[in-house]
Formats: structure tokens, C-alpha cells, sequence
């Protein structure tokens, strides 16, 4: 039996232990799969603590993702992107390999269970943390007519597009990043990746970013989403949280790992069961 855990802070809601618990049963793979609480200054340290258990490998929740990325020894093109890593491989050496699957989930989700596709299309971003860096690649990877970034902060937005500009010129894809307050235009996908429910905040944008039938994603799931979905509904938008990301990214994760895809669907079917 092989070892996994997710790290994080907090990490007490996490629903992957369930999700890749459920993944192994229906793949009859071999593995436990623990939650662990880090301190906050305390993730190398616990990471080392996996390794010498013989952990073959973890995901990484807020506030770890860039610790992760840089506590490996090998990074994806992917995490070197983003500078953020949720799936770290073990091999039997104790050798660290960093992978994102995030963007990978996100793109899964909209494509194959909303059944949208993004190519052609026109994106709207919203945010410029982590949680956007993580996807942006995966996004230009399939080819949308156009990329907005907005953010609060309007400087981290335009160093996000900057940094992604090679990747949108590869692909063919307008990337630009737009001021939050003065956001012109409206969009076929529009995705909220801000903390800004958290924060108890409103709507980052107006209401002239959708379209009748757009599609509005919120990365987050539960209570978090439920303002951006309402909004998004009650503008004629098509609203969809982030637990299907959830349970792709964990799929692609699980694919690294056990060289075996699980079966995602059913298992976010499932989720949505237990958790409504
Ligand atoms: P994460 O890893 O979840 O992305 P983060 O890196 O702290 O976390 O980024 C949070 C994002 O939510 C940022 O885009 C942030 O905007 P700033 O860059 O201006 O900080 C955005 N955000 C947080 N609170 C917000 C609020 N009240 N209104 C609008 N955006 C907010």
C-alpha cells in the first residue's frame, strides 16, 4: 500500500482524501491517501516527514503551492509557468517531481462535464493570484479567440499576462490584461478566480461582462459560490462552481501517480450526492 496525503492550512474541509479514497476503490489501486495540517512555517519540514514514511506523492492546498514548487527537485513546464505546484511525485529515491494539474481540472470540467468548449471562444479572468496563475496556461493551451485578465490590482494582472506572453503568441490567443473598474466588453466564459467572497466582498465585475448563455465558473464550491452563481443566473449567465475542477484536478493527479485514470465523472456525481 502507497502513502498520500493532502497538505494545506487549513485543511480540515478538504474533500480529497474522499475523492482519491473513492478514485483508488474504483481503480483497485493499492493506496491510502491522509489529510495533514501544516504550520505555517512548517512545510519543508513535513514534506521531509512524508518522504521518510515512504509517501510516493501529495497534493498542496492554500498556502503552499509556491513552497511546493520550489521545495522539488524537478518542475513541469506547467509549474515553472505559474510558479506553483499542487501535485508533488515521489519516487522510490525520495526524489521530488512538481506538477499543476489545476488548470488541467478546470479545462476538463468546462470542456467534457459542462460540455463547453473553449476554443474560439472569449475568456474573461477574474483575479491574479494563485489560483489564476495555475490555469492561465492550460486556458491559452486550447486555443480561446482571447484572454482578459482583470484584478483588483491591476498591476499583478498586467505581470500575469506579461509573464504568459510567449505561451499566447505560440498559441495564437489575444491576451491582455483590462482595469477591474473599467472593464469593457462582455465574454462566452467568464471565470471568477479571486478570494473575494471570502473577503465578503461583492461581485468583482459588472454585470456587462456576460452574455445571454455565457458560462460563469467560480473556482470555489459551496457557500463561497453561491453569490457569483446567483448573480450569474440572474443576468441570463449559465452559473457552474468549482467542485467538478475539484475532483478533475485530483483525476489528473491520480493519473500522474498510479499511471491509471480514474473515473471522474461518476465520481463527481457522486460528490455532488453526498455533498447536497
Ligand atoms: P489564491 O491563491 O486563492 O489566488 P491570492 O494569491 O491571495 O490567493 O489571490 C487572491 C485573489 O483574489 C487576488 O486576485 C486578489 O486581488 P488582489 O491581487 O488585488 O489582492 C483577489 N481578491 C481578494 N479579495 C478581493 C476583494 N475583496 N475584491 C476583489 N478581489 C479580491
Amino acid at each position: 500500500t502507497d502513502l498520500y496525503c493532502v497538505f494545506g492550512n487549513p485543511v480540515a474541509h478538504s474533500r480529497s482524501p474522499w475523492i482519491h479514497a473513492r478514485f483508488a476503490q474504483l481503480t483497485q489501486q493499492p493506496i491510502v491517501y491522509a489529510r495533514r495540517l501544516v504550520p505555517l512555517s512548517g512545510f519543508t519540514q513535513d514534506l521531509q516527514c512524508l518522504i521518510d514514511q515512504g509517501g510516493r506523492g501529495c497534493n498542496i492546498t492554500v498556502p503552499f503551492k509556491l513552497d511546493a514548487a520550489q521545495a522539488a527537485h524537478s518542475r513541469s513546464p506547467r509549474v515553472e509557468l505559474a510558479g506553483a505546484a499542487n501535485t508533488l511525485v515521489i519516487d522510490a529515491q525520495g526524489r521530488i517531481h512538481a506538477d499543476n494539474t489545476d488548470g488541467l481540472g478546470l479545462v476538463a470540467d468546462i470542456t467534457r462535464n459542462a460540455g463547453v468548449a473553449i476554443t474560439g471562444k472569449d475568456i474573461l479572468l477574474i483575479g491574479a493570484g494563485g489560483a489564476a496563475a495555475g490555469v492561465l496556461g492550460p486556458l491559452l493551451e486550447q486555443n480561446p479567440r482571447s484572454i482578459t485578465v482583470c484584478n483588483r490590482t491591476f498591476s499583478k494582472a498586467q505581470a500575469l499576462v506579461d509573464q504568459h506572453a510567449d505561451l499566447a503568441k505560440t498559441q495564437k490567443v489575444a491576451l491582455l490584461a483590462q482595469e477591474q473598474q473599467a472593464l469593457q466588453g462582455d465574454f462566452d466564459i467568464i471565470i471568477n478566480a479571486t478570494a473575494a467572497s471570502l473577503q465578503g466582498a461583492g461581485i468583482p465585475v459588472p454585470a456587462s461582462v456576460l452574455r445571454a448563455g455565457s458560462l460563469a465558473y467560480d473556482m470555489m464550491y459551496g457557500p463561497a459560490a453561491a453569490a457569483f452563481l446567483q448573480w450569474a443566473q440572474a443576468h441570463g449567465a449559465v452559473g457552474r462552481d468549482g467542485l467538478g475542477m475539484l475532483v478533475e484536478q485530483a483525476a489528473e493527479s491520480f493519473a500522474l501517480w498510479r499511471g491509471v485514470r480514474p473515473p471522474s465523472s461518476q465520481v463527481l456525481q457522486e460528490l455532488r450526492e453526498v455533498l447536497a
